[in-house]
């Protein structure tokens, strides 16, 4: 497909930029300036306040790829699989020809956990484009952690990452993952890696898209905030509130005659 040939022609060339969207209005201002868009399951935490991802169901995902897929022209539009919903290669299978025909997205990301190859092997089989994702992985993690700080823990990585692009991923998400273990990663595969929190030494970056526009009010150090949303839609509201109680809303210019 074009599209995946484009992000696997832009290793070496040019950072692959990426950030998650739930929602069309979001998608709207991504699509112009990412290469990849993600419908994450991180959206059970930013978006229903769950404490993990680990409830939230393909059908929620699907509803959220929908309303991303209105306003998706440019991009990669890639949705989590979530937790459950790929135990084996079969359910993977089946789950992911869902979302792909309901949502027409171009590709489904999983969680590694040294292990899933099979699954990676029967999707890419079936032409279905996977995103790997190691080091930091909530659907199975529970304790926050960076990972590959050691020799033991980054040749793991390495041994992961290759075993992940062998079995035809066509990227990784390399998640909280020290700088010298996404480096090796990043020089030893022929496939892009997408970094959250593991340094400039990957192909591309992710972020949780309300985490950088200050809406979450998730700011661990990983995250740059560049804008704060939050204190303007506060500000708006406030001004909203203001003028209703003090009945300078509605005006004339906001009623029918
Ligand atoms: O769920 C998510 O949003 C993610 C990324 C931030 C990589 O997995």
């Amino acid at each position: 497909m074009k599209k995946i040939k484009k992000i696997l022609n832009m290793k070496n060339k040019s950072k692959i930029v990426c950030l998650t969207s739930y929602s069309y209005n979001i998608t709207s201002i991504l699509d112009k300036y990412c290469d990849i868009i993600l419908v994450g399951d991180s959206l059970a935490n930013v978006l229903y306040g769950m404490g993990n991802t680990h409830n939230i169901n393909l059908n929620t995902m699907m509803q959220h790829a929908l309303s991303v897929k209105k306003k998706i022209k440019n991009s990669l539009f890639i949705v989590d699989l979530p937790k459950g919903t790929y135990r084996n290669p079969n359910t993977a299978l089946k789950n992911s020809k869902f979302l792909m025909k309901k949502t027409g997205c171009h590709g489904v990301k999983i969680e590694s956990n040294n292990k899933n190859y099979n699954i990676i092997k029967k999707l890419a089989k079936a032409k279905i484009p996977v995103m790997g994702h190691i080091g930091f992985t909530p659907q199975s993690k529970h304790k926050f952690k960076i990972h590959g700080r050691d020799t033991k823990s980054k040749n793991k990585l390495i041994k992961e990452a290759k075993k992940i692009e062998e079995s035809g991923a066509f990227s990784i998400v390399l998640e909280c993952i020290s700088k010298t273990a996404a480096k090796s990663i990043t020089n030893s595969l022929r496939i892009p890696t997408i970094g959250i929190g593991s340094s400039v030494y990957c192909d591309g970056q992710i972020l949780v898209t309300d985490d950088i526009i200050g809406l979450s009010g998730f700011k661990p150090k990983f995250v740059k905030k560049y804008s704060d949303i939050y204190k303007l839609i506060s500000l708006a509201v406030k001004r909203y509130a203001k003028d209703v109680k003090e009945n300078k809303f509605p005006t004339n210019k906001n009623t029918f005659q």
